[in-house]
């Protein structure tokens, strides 16, 4: 076998088809262009549809391409196989409406037999064929030569290929045998024969005779002409090559898999041997590399093809890569954000092909870096409870797992890939269940009523005590008053979603904008009870959501624990509120009045009614006014007096509809902001540490949302990610300036991308970049233009000296190129059409397949461009025209 690399063979590969003529495609985005029907490009003939269907011309009638794709159907199959890739690439080539099966399969034998190509021993090949095909059949035993005992017939399950929506049609595989040694129990063809999943043949190569185009709902209709599709994956090559058990011991993953056994302290090794002395341990270690070497990879290519992590759609999808990658890592012992050191790994067995990725380095550490954080801090919490769980246990409940996922963020697949590895059960059909259950109770349920009726005559007629000692204390032992659950007041629970009171609890009810606290309720046995949410209820109790981890009785005793991060970060989100609130009115005026607003741990909101959106002097200066009132380190008071002092006395700010004559609490940071407000709030205006206003949304009829976080935490990840995304917006401009500039240079244009790449990421610098950026785009699209008709004009240079000669009486100008497109044989056409009087030009694209003829005005009626371009005898063509001008296709 011939020792290659994995650039060498996709190299090999593209060379070979290209010296059969065949156009080669830059591989496109991962990111399909105007298919609905996908998600991500899952196969090279992915981006080459409109070609197949007839809605486009393609460039020319034969194609090649190493494209990266990535299909997720199976992402849990990922680093447990051999051969599963997120991210994978395939080689391919391709037929429109050009040659068919039988050159199809030529070519396919002799790029894989032949000595200067791939040198593989045709002995070691088998083939399969879709049953009724009996043409390629033929083609395999007649032409080529292959024994009756290296071909098998399939069924439409196993050789017909059709993805849904798109190409499709009959197909014929090739496998490679890599002897015995990959077949311990020495089953032999049999394996093939009956379709059985083996490390010993491997599927090398799949050629679709594609006729059909499935529009999604299988109804099938003849393509307008006969293509071949093919598609061969490159990592599985690079293993056959590399004699290697898996695809990861190949040169792709090795240096990245290296890599994370050096951040290990090298505790764990990756061990090739396991595949035949396999150790359960060692297995399971192996994943945990393969896994995050495959999740990296396809990572930093998606994010370089400007996917962001996210909630839904392709976000979420890397997200969940992320969040898995960063789960194995513990697994390894790494206890912290790694990820992003491996995108350095991932460019240099990479980028040889892939040179664009060199540049979106920074852009995709960053993004990655801010998202692991992201989740190794709620990932710490829910662990310690799934090993609660799973100690107490022995097996995840659905309900536990729906807990898992509502209060920690944990999807189903961790939940899942974690108890397996303890060999512990998940039930996830309970779970979906509950999950669907739930999600009709929140599509049934008005928002504010939290799963309970607030008109409930028990909750109406309640009379427990319920104080709260949460503006005191975060913990206080206590005990349980009153339970109920559907409306029925109970005594007693166990494992399952309850209501409850306490006598006294530290939980805030979520009220006046700030979110609830959660937490959890340890009982006498160290039990943890999870608080997963608390409202108030029409007496003011605090009414706590609990998910009973065993059994809960009233008279229990408890300790009443809040989530003190959470608290910490809604605090400096309230106050924010406060004081971005009296930045506004400072600013915008008594005009602006606030018409709700929300704070969490993540950030808060304010709407805003007012007459306009604000300009963006204004946000400047309520920022600074806010800046400013934070520095000041304003300590904060909380006064309780009657409604009226609050307003004449204290000048306080009274949104809602409080009563006269009761006792209200004020909220006061000096002068500068006194609100009546029930909430928690932190002891000086400095701890808010920072604010900034990331977004203001008009929600319509005049009132205006302005989006805010706080402290220098929230604040510099906010600004980081914002950076990244500017960034990277423009890095295809960049990348197509940076080949450009060595025609025509621009300084301007230069320094632009200098001063937005090395920016300071700094708050002020936010509306500077966007500006910056805009500026960049208009002036690049300019540029581009300019450059454009310069190559066009450079590329002309080389054709622009011919002589005409005489035939039939008239001067003829022939010229054969390679390099030139249709648009720019019709401006050379041009030029000599202006250079001489009667002249009729004839110009051939030999590689593109493309001719066209003009013929002078004045000799169009004896010359008829036409009838020329109908009648050349060199070749038969198939195109149009008028008596001054014919172009299209040699035949
Ligand atoms: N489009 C075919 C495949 O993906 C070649 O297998």
């Amino acid at each position: 076998m011939k020792k290659l690399s994995s650039n060498q063979i996709r190299n090999m590969w593209l060379d070979f088809f290209k010296s059969k003529q065949h156009y080669f495609l830059e591989p496109a985005s991962l990111v399909p262009i105007d298919d609905p029907s996908l998600l991500w490009i899952n196969s090279g003939v992915a981006t080459l549809k409109p070609y197949f269907d007839g809605r486009m011309n393609p460039p020319a009638p034969r194609l090649t391409n190493s494209q990266k794709s990535i299909r997720t159907n199976d992402i849990e199959n990922v680093g447990v196989t051999a051969r599963h890739q997120t991210m994978f690439e395939m080689l391919g080539n391709f037929s429109i409406g050009d040659y068919f099966k039988k050159e199809a399969i030529h070519m396919a034998w002799e790029l894989l037999t032949s000595k200067e190509w791939f040198d593989m021993d045709p002995n070691l090949l088998y083939i399969t064929v879709f049953e009724e095909d009996v043409d390629a059949y033929d083609i395999w035993t007649k032409e080529i030569g292959i024994k009756e005992d290296h071909i098998f017939k399939g069924t439409r399950d196993t050789n017909f290929w059709d993805v849904g929506q798109g190409p499709c049609g009959p197909n014929t595989e090739i496998f490679f045998d890599r002897g015995e040694k990959w077949d311990l129990e020495n089953i032999g063809p049999r394996l093939l024969k009956d379709d059985i999943e083996n490390d010993r043949y491997i599927e090398i190569w799949n050629i679709v005779f594609s006729q059909f185009n499935n529009d999604g709902n299988n109804n099938y209709a003849e393509l307008p002409r006969k293509n071949i599709d093919t598609g061969a994956g490159l990592e599985r090559m690079v293993s056959i090559f590399q004699e290697t058990p898996t695809n990861f011991e190949t040169d792709l993953f090795m240096p990245t898999i290296q890599k994370i056994e050096q951040m290990c302290d090298s505790k764990f090794k990756y061990s090739i041997d396991n595949y035949f002395n396999e150790n359960p341990e060692q297995t399971k270690i192996n994943t945990a590399f393969k896994v995050i070497a495959d999740h990296i990879r396809a990572v930093t290519f998606a994010i370089s093809d400007g996917v962001f992590p996210g909630n839904k759609d392709r976000g979420y999808i890397i997200r969940r890569l992320i969040r898995r990658s960063s789960v194995y890592g513990r697994k390894l012992g790494i206890n912290k954000a790694f990820l992003f050191e491996l995108v350095d790994n991932v460019i240099e067995a990479m980028s040889q092909f892939y040179p664009y990725i060199i540049d979106k380095k920074d852009t995709v550490k960053e993004v990655i870096q801010i998202e692991e954080n992201r989740f190794l801090q709620t990932l710490s919490k829910g662990y310690e409870h799934l090993e609660n769980i799973i100690q107490k246990e022995k097996t995840v409940s659905g309900k536990n797992a729906l807990l898992l996922f509502e209060s920690f963020g944990f999807p189903i697949e961790l939940t899942k890939e974690i108890a397996e590895d303890l060999n512990v059960e998940v039930d996830v059909k309970a779970y979906e269940q509950l999950l669907e259950q739930a999600k009709e109770v929140a599509r049934n349920s008005r928002k504010d009523d939290k799963a309970w009726n607030k008109q409930s005559a028990i909750l109406t007629s309640l009379s427990v005590e319920s104080e709260f000692t949460g503006y005191e204390t975060e913990e206080n032992e206590t005990e349980i008053n009153f339970m109920f659950k559907d409306d029925k007041e109970i005594s007693t629970s166990s494992d399952e979603i309850v209501f409850l009171t306490l006598k006294q609890t530290p939980f805030y009810a979520e009220k006046g904008g700030q979110a609830a606290d959660n937490g959890v309720l340890v009982d006498e046995n160290g039990v943890n009870h999870q608080v997963l949410d608390v409202q108030q209820g029409p007496n003011k109790q605090h009414i706590h959501k609990v998910h009973v981890n065993g059994t809960l009785s009233v008279g229990q005793k408890v300790s009443a624990k809040i989530n003190s991060e959470k608290r910490y970060y809604t605090m400096k989100n309230h106050s924010g509120t406060h004081l971005l609130q009296a930045g506004i009115r400072e600013v915008l005026g008594e005009n602006a009045v606030q018409a709700g607003s929300y704070n969490d741990e993540n950030g808060l909101r304010i709407d805003i009614s007012f007459n306009r959106m604000p300009v963006q002097e204004e946000v400047d200066a309520i920022h600074a006014s806010v800046k400013r009132e934070i520095e000041n380190a304003i300590p904060r008071e909380i006064i309780y007096c009657t409604l009226e002092e609050a307003i004449e006395v204290h000048n306080a700010l009274a949104l809602f509809t409080e009563k006269y004559g009761e006792l209200v609490r004020i909220i006061k940071f000096g002068t500068y902001s006194c609100e009546l407000c029930g909430g928690t709030h932190v002891a000086s205006s400095k701890d808010v540490e920072d604010i900034y206003i990331t977004e203001i949304e008009s929600k319509g009829s005049g009132v205006y949302r302005f989006h805010a976080v706080t402290s220098h935490k929230e604040v510099s990840s906010f600004l980081q990610e914002q950076f990244a995304k500017q960034k990277h917006e423009i890095q295809p401009a960049i990348d197509k300036f940076n080949k450009a500039k060595f025609i025509i240079e621009n300084k301007e244009i230069e320094n632009a991308i200098g001063e937005i790449m090395n920016m300071p990421v700094l708050r002020e610098n936010l509306p500077k970049i966007k500006i910056k950026v805009n500026e960049f785009k208009n002036a690049f699209k300019l540029y581009q233009k300019a450059t454009e008709e310069v190559m066009v004009e450079e590329k002309l240079k080389n054709y622009k000296n011919y002589e005409p000669v005489e035939q039939d009486g008239v001067k003829v100008l022939e010229i054969k190129t390679t390099d030139l497109e249709m648009k720019e044989m019709k401006a050379l056409s041009d030029y000599y059409q202006n250079k001489f009087d009667s002249l009729v030009v004839k110009l051939i694209n030999t590689e593109l397949k493309i001719y066209i003829v003009s013929s002078s005005e004045n000799i169009s009626k004896t010359h008829s461009a036409i009838e020329i371009f109908k009648s050349t005898s060199e070749f038969s063509v198939k195109g149009g025209g008028n008596p001054t001008f014919a172009q299209g296709k040699i035949l």
